[in-house]
């Protein structure tokens, strides 16, 4: 049997917290799709092919891995690859209400798909792609809070 999991989100732009659960999830399970979603409360700065490039470039050195996009249900997009599981990762406690009401509505919609967990590491407990974005175009520093080509991109974006 083939574990696939889903890990999706914005990654508006991707961090360094959404790295670490990608090497962390790609070691537990056969093959990890890093799917592209919309979150229809969010107008993204980066446009859906730019998130894709900056992902592909960032797991490309794992062989398990591939990057995704979906449009509609993350559950309807789960069953049609053949995912049982969806990772999510949890910062802080703020996090919780929010996840577990995106879990719950989850598998109210599709029993059959779990939606995992897995803490962030401590590192990067307070990183978020907008925090980012407003460090950036502020011209803060934020190399250890992304990977070289997420900085490039965001420079390119705001010089
Ligand atoms: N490290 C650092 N930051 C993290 C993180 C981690 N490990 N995990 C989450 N974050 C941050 C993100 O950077 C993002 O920050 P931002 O709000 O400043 O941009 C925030 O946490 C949440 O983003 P994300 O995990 O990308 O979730 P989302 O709410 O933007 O998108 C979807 C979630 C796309 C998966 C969800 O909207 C979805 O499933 N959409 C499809 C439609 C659907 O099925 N809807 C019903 C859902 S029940």
């Amino acid at each position: 049997m083939i574990r696939k999991t889903i890990y999706p989100g914005s990654f508006d732009p991707p961090t360094n917290g959404h790295c670490d659960i990608i090497s962390r999830s790609a070691k537990i399970f056969d093959r990890l799709i890093v799917a592209v979603g919309a979150n229809p409360e969010k107008k993204y700065f980066f446009s859906l092919e730019e998130r894709i490039e900056m992902l592909r470039e960032i797991v490309s050195e794992y062989d398990n891995i591939e990057v995704a996009h979906f449009d509609g249900l993350l559950v309807e997009y789960a069953a049609k690859v053949n995912a049982v599981t969806i990772i999510r990762g949890l910062r802080a406690l703020s996090d919780f209400e929010y996840e577990l009401e995106l879990a719950l509505m989850n598998r109210h919609l599709n029993s059959d798909v779990d939606t995992i967990f897995m803490m962030t590491d401590e590192r990067y407990s307070f990183i978020r792609s907008s925090l980012v974005r407003e460090v950036a175009k502020l011209g803060g520093d934020i190399s250890d809070k992304v990977p070289k080509v997420v900085e490039n991109y965001l420079k390119k974006k705001f010089s």
